[in-house]
This record gives structure tokens, C-alpha cells and sequence, in this order.
């Protein structure tokens, strides 16, 4: 098996912080990258974000200009979904939710060619259950990367009971190509990283019910004497309380209501304000313009 071939352009559905990261790994790996989204506006920021941290890398000499500027230029916004027809691998990152997620891959069987593999970066979601209905269900595998993706290395390779395994080792081996450590995992609620991570984000959500100490001391403690890199609140308001919510929701659902996964009803009070994290302004923390300081 070989990783997806540099001719074979590569589609990412869905600009949001995730899509943005996978369409600048890809690129910057020598692939070409339609980049959609239902919003324009949401292509148009992920492509000036895009070119705003490969710039910084050349600023800070880790990058060439010529190779920045190579790289913006292969990410290019499709206007429409059939700009995806030609892909060699189509990487969706929509909203978490199952229904939206069958819905697109139902609409992109459809126009691209029957080679096309289909990668889905959902979190927490039965790959088998995206795949069925497909008529292809084979083709269609987990690529889930970790925020911010230009960052992080990891990436899991998702099989579900229909991925042909050809179509999951030339996704591991395209992970590898765009820098990444991928490891294989089996469509288990969660994976592995979402599975291990729910109780340290339900330990912080329990500490902080119970009034132990507020979230910026636990993230603290956790940070200094922990060892992690960061406490579960910060965490979560990068991920986005709406993402880390569903996807708390979708394990707990999985595993019919095992009360260890149980989702918090204050994130979902936060999610309801629209205090989703990073993404807009206001979680703990807030960002932007007002300085960071903790919310509780
Ligand atoms: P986000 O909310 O930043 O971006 C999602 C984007 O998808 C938005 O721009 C939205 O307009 C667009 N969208 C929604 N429905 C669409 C459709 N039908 N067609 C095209 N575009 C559509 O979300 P984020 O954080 O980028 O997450 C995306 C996916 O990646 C989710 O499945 C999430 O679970 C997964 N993921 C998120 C991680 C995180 O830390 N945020 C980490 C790993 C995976």
C-alpha cells in the first residue's frame, strides 16, 4: 500500500478550526485542496488563517517563502461541492452529528468517482454507522485528527465492520505522508483518545460542581503538578464546548447511559449561551481582545 498519490487532489468538507488544520497539513504536504463549507465566509477566514500561520513559520524560518507561498496556492475554495468531483480523498469535518454527516456523504457519492476514499473526522461517531447506507460503504474510513492539527501528530485510522482494510492502510500511509503518527483503531465509541480523555473531563466537571476549587486553580494544578499540558477546562474551550458536548453525548448514547459518561448540564447551559470557547471568545476563559480571565 502506498499513501494517496501528490496528483490526486484532496477535499475537505467543513472550514471550520478542524477542516482549516487538515486543508493546511494537506497542502503543505504537496497536495492540491478543495476546501467547502455551507458557509463562504467560514472558507474565506480558514484560507487567511491558513496563510496567516504558514507565514509565521517563514517569519520564524522553520518554512521557505517559495514553499509558502506554493502552499497557499494549492488550497482553493470550492464555491460548489461538485469542485470535489476529481478527489482522491474527500475529508469531511462537519458539525458532530450523525444525520448531517450521512447526508453529506450520500450527496458526495454522487459526484465523485468511485476510487474516491472518504474520510470522516468525527470524534466520537460509529464510523460503521456513517458508512451504511453508502453504496460504496467500503470506501468510507475515520481520519480523526486532534486541534490544532498542524500540532498535534496523532492521528487515529478509523475502521468500521464494512472498511475495506486497503482503504484504511492508504489512509494511515497518508497520514504518515503529511507528517502525522497514525495509529489504527476500530470503530469503538470514542476510539481511544475520546474514550480515555471523557472521565479527566467528567473528574473536572465533578471538582467543579462540588465547589473544590474554581476552574482556573483545577486547570493550574493540573497544568503544574499533573503533568498535562492542559487542565480540562482550557481544554475543552479550545475543542469548543459544543463539539466536546456532542461528543461526551454520542459516548454516553454508545454505551446506553453508562453513568461514567454522563454529560454535564453546565457545559450544556454554556453550549445553549453560546459561550462555546476559543472559537467564540467566551468559555472559562475569555479570548480576543478582552484579556484572558477565568469565568468560575
Ligand atoms: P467547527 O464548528 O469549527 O466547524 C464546522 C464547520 O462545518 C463550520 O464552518 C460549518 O459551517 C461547517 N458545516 C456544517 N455543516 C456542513 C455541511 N453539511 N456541509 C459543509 N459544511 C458544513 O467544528 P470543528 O471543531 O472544526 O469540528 C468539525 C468536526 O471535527 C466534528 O465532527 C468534530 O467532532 C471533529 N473534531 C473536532 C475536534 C476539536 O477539537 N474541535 C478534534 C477532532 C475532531
Amino acid at each position: 500500500m502506498a499513501a494517496l498519490h501528490t496528483e490526486r487532489a484532496v477535499a475537505v468538507i467543513g472550514s471550520g478550526a478542524m477542516g482549516a488544520g487538515i486543508a493546511q497539513v494537506a497542502a503543505v504536504a504537496g497536495y492540491t485542496v478543495h476546501l467547502y463549507d455551507t458557509r463562504p465566509e467560514a472558507v474565506a477566514k480558514a484560507i487567511s488563517d491558513i496563510a496567516a500561520a504558514l507565514n509565521k513559520l517563514v517569519a520564524k524560518e522553520r518554512m521557505s517563502a517559495i514553499d509558502c507561498a506554493a502552499a497557499i496556492a494549492r488550497v482553493r475554495a470550492a464555491v460548489t461541492l461538485d469542485a470535489v468531483a476529481g478527489a482522491g480523498l474527500v475529508v469531511e469535518a462537519i458539525v458532530e452529528n450523525l444525520d448531517a454527516k450521512r447526508a453529506l456523504f450520500a450527496q458526495l457519492e454522487a459526484i465523485v468517482g468511485d476510487d474516491c476514499i472518504l474520510a470522516t473526522n468525527t470524534s466520537s461517531i460509529s464510523v460503521t454507522a456513517i458508512a451504511a447506507g453508502l453504496r460504496l460503504p467500503g470506501r468510507l474510513v475515520g481520519m480523526h485528527f486532534f486541534n490544532p492539527v498542524p500540532l498535534m501528530a496523532l492521528c487515529e485510522v478509523v475502521s468500521g465492520l464494512a472498511t475495506d482494510a486497503g482503504v484504511a492502510q492508504t489512509v494511515y500511509d497518508t497520514a504518515a505522508a503529511w507528517g502525522k503518527n497514525p495509529v489504527h483503531a476500530k470503530s469503538t465509541p470514542g476510539f481511544i483518545v475520546n474514550r480515555v480523555a471523557r472521565p479527566f473531563y467528567a473528574e473536572g466537571w465533578r471538582l467543579l460542581n462540588e465547589q473544590a476549587a474554581d476552574a482556573a486553580t483545577i486547570d493550574a494544578v493540573l497544568r503544574e503538578a499533573g503533568g498535562f499540558r492542559m487542565g480540562p477546562f482550557e481544554l475543552m474551550d479550545l475543542i469548543g464546548h459544543d463539539v466536546n458536548f456532542s461528543v461526551t453525548q454520542s459516548v454516553f448514547n454508545a454505551y446506553f447511559g453508562d453513568p461514567r459518561f454522563t454529560p454535564s448540564v453546565l457545559q450544556q447551559e454554556m453550549v445553549n449561551a453560546g459561550f462555546l470557547g476559543r472559537k467564540t471568545g467566551r468559555g472559562f476563559y475569555r479570548y480576543g481582545d478582552d484579556a484572558v480571565a477565568p469565568r468560575a
